[in-house]
């Protein structure tokens, strides 16, 4: 089974992108031909500062190299070193009605933010789908934000091939309920959009700044607290297992658990749990040119993929003669 999906580095990757995403990729790669990529093309619809870019870019791959995804036994790329996937993009753009798109919950969130929207921001679930056809994967682990934009990338592939003959793949969404909302230090979804993230690499002192404002309740020392309303518990959860979290929800439930201490240890735990992965990450930022090796590389072994369907797509509608 072929399993796909990939990352904006519109910011420093976080505990969000860690558990909803790069922890089920890293281990999909052990069972599974897996599919990674950090989706640059994507980001330029709302990154327009060109050195934020290259290096949140430049460091999302570090990170997930650091954090194991394997270069050799996985499909590891970045989305733009693999430009055929706007060419499919052109040619799926051309069966997909402007009534899906602008359906999109993504996109109509955006615009009643007042966000301007650009034509490539409306496009976006079309790159998308181009993203998940050009590779023929079966299956797409994505957040639940992300689901209508599997399900359209699902309506395009039937209606491309309903219209042209079997050229794509029809995936699926692979969405964990237990995961479905990891919550930002305010309780919002975490996201770089609502400023309320913890980076997986931060500094331990800026580390120490973010978790020690996770947003709680006011209630005092001596009253019992509630475990399925807190966000502190929520972000720890993450880290525990089904004893630790039956623990630590007795501990909220005895009165005198002071959520300051609660956040100390949270901040040891992250810490701690991340601890093995940074002498791998500080190693990759300081040789850039392997870094960059191995992405070409990535994008080398992709792209002769990508090619593949991307031939049958020109086939079967008319561009080749
Ligand atoms: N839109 C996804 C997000 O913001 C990123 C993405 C782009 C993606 N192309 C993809 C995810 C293909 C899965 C498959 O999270």
């Amino acid at each position: 089974m072929r399993v796909l999906s990939g990352i904006q580095p519109s910011g420093a990757l976080h505990l969000g992108n860690y558990f909803a995403m790069m922890k089920r990729m890293i281990e999909f790669q052990k069972n599974h031909e897996l599919f990674c990529f950090i989706v640059n093309y994507h980001a330029l619809t709302t990154v327009k500062d060109a050195d934020y870019l290259r290096k949140n870019t430049f460091e999302a791959c570090i990170d997930f190299l650091a954090l194991g995804i394997d270069p050799e036994k996985s499909y590891f790329y970045v989305q733009s070193d693999v430009p055929e996937v706007t060419e499919l993009t052109w040619i799926l753009s051309n069966i997909t009605e402007m009534g899906l798109l602008k359906r999109a919950h993504s996109y109509k969130d955006k615009v009643s933010k007042g966000i301007e929207a650009n034509h490539g921001l409306f496009a976006y679930p079309v790159l998308m789908a181009a993203d998940i056809l050009l590779y023929g994967a079966n299956l797409v682990p994505v957040g639940r934000d992300q689901k209508q934009h599997v399900e359209m990338t699902r309506d395009i592939a039937i209606k491309f091939n309903h219209n042209f003959g079997e050229v794509f793949i029809v995936p699926e969404a692979d969405i964990q309920d237990d995961l479905a909302t990891i919550p930002g230090i305010d309780g919002q979804k975490m996201s770089k959009s609502y400023d309320n993230t913890i980076e997986i690499f931060a500094p331990k002192n800026v580390l120490k700044k973010k978790i020690m404002s996770i947003v709680t309740d006011a209630k005092s020392i001596d009253e019992p607290k509630d475990p399925k309303i807190c966000n502190l518990f929520a972000l720890y959860s993450l880290f525990l297992d089904q004893a630790g979290k039956q623990e630590l929800t007795e501990r909220y439930l005895t009165p005198g658990l002071r959520y300051g201490d609660i956040k100390k240890e949270l901040l040891e735990t992250i810490w701690n749990y991340f601890e093995p992965y940074r002498e791998k990450r500080n190693n990759l930022l300081h040789d850039p040119d392997l870094v960059h090796d191995i992405m070409l590389e990535g994008a080398r072994k992709t792209r002769l993929v990508a090619k593949g369907y991307l031939e049958k797509a020109r086939e079967a509608v008319g561009l080749n003669y």
